[in-house]
């Protein structure tokens, strides 16, 4: 293993961007199906694994949603967390914001206590158990309507203390930031932070970055490579600070490209880029293999893979108390690396 490799895996490390039903590993899959009578139209988990041949957004989406019928029972949202956090501590992740997307679930006929319950009792037990932090993102499907965001969003309001924000996720084709409006007004007035999905080279991708600005008033932003194409956009996104979760090896899967030369620029321009793994049972890489490959396809300095990592804690919507012990982990980490090996 080079330096690097052995730095990045040491680092400690948050994650922004990662949908919990996007780390159901084709085993776990497996498990859930038998013990739930589902028949699986594979033999085997090579089987389910070659036929992860996405290429864009919506193919990806296919396998995305046929993956998570498995998930019936509060039991099997729990397992799924456990699984997400038992593999993101040990790749020294001691924070973490996990998506999960309610919509896709309650329109199977499962109760949103069902699914919100699993994951609760796995962050509490995986906090005790493995001193890993997380908090929990409601995502609307934005190829939904309006109204039935509106109704999850009422859904949540019981565990709103369970919740720390909403986003949005989904097919972006024909589902501009501006269709949820005022279901993000409403999400802000009930005191949720605001995020949304900008998926990269996707059609009218400045115009979407610019709406989650001008009429959405977001907190942050997931993926919006595309900003770059924008000298202004950048240059507003910079004023206003706001983060950019980019998930690299989804990216590869997506377009074809990691956009890691992207991050790069990013950092250079004073944009708070992170790195994530979005859906990393299905994309082949949890955030320790997508650091390695930004930093080896952009040859990223140490100091700028720990930029990438402060950043994360930066933006994390954690009480800035909080946030400020679990930066001092990194630094303290940085520091001491750098007298081991300057
Ligand atoms: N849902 C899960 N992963 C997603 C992604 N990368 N983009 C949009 N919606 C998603
Ligand atoms: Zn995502």
């Amino acid at each position: 293993m080079t330096d690097m490799r052995r730095f990045i895996e040491d680092m400690p490390k948050a994650e922004l961007h990662v949908h919990v039903e996007g780390t159901l590993e084709p085993e776990l899959k497996f498990d859930l199906a038998r013990r739930n009578g589902i028949e699986l139209p594979y033999a085997s988990v090579e089987e389910m694994r070659a036929a992860y041949d996405f290429d864009d957004l919506p193919s990806f989406l296919k396998m995305y949603y046929e993956g998570m019928g498995v998930l019936v029972t509060e039991q099997d949202f729990y397992d799924l967390a456990t699984a997400y956090l038992t593999k993101a501590h040990s790749q020294g992740v001691i924070y973490a914001e996990m998506f999960f997307d309610p919509q896709a679930h309650t329109s199977r006929g499962i109760a949103y206590d069902t699914v919100i319950r699993g994951i609760r009792r796995a962050q509490e037990d995986a906090q005790g158990r493995l001193g890993i932090r997380t908090q929990l993102i409601m995502c609307f499907l934005r190829d939904m309507s309006a109204e039935s965001a509106m109704a999850t969003l009422e859904q949540s309001l019981p565990y709103r203390d369970w919740i720390v924000g909403v986003g949005l996720d989904s097919d972006e084709k024909g589902n501009p930031p501006v269709k949820f409006k005022e279901v993000f007004a409403r999400a802000r007035a009930e005191g949720y932070r605001l995020t949304m999905h900008c998926d990269v080279d996707q059609e009218n991708s400045t115009l979407h970055l610019w709406q989650t600005l001008d009429d959405i008033g977001v907190d942050r932003i997931d993926h919006g490579v595309n900003s770059l194409e924008d000298e202004a956009l950048c240059d507003e996104i910079v004023r206003r600070g706001l983060a950019l979760t980019v998930c690299p090896i989804s990216n590869k899967c997506i377009t074809g490209s990691l956009k890691a030369l992207e991050v790069r620029r990013m950092l250079e321009k004073g944009m708070r880029a992170t790195v994530n793994s979005d859906d990393p049972a299905y994309f082949l890489g949890y955030i320790y293999e997508n650091l390695v490959a930004t930093q080896e396809e952009a040859d990223l300095s140490r100091d700028q893979v720990v930029r990438l990592a402060a950043n994360a804690f930066e933006a994390s919507w954690l009480p800035a108390e909080e946030q400020r012990a679990l930066l001092s982990r990194l630094e303290g980490y940085a520091a001491s690396e750098a007298r081991a090996s300057p």
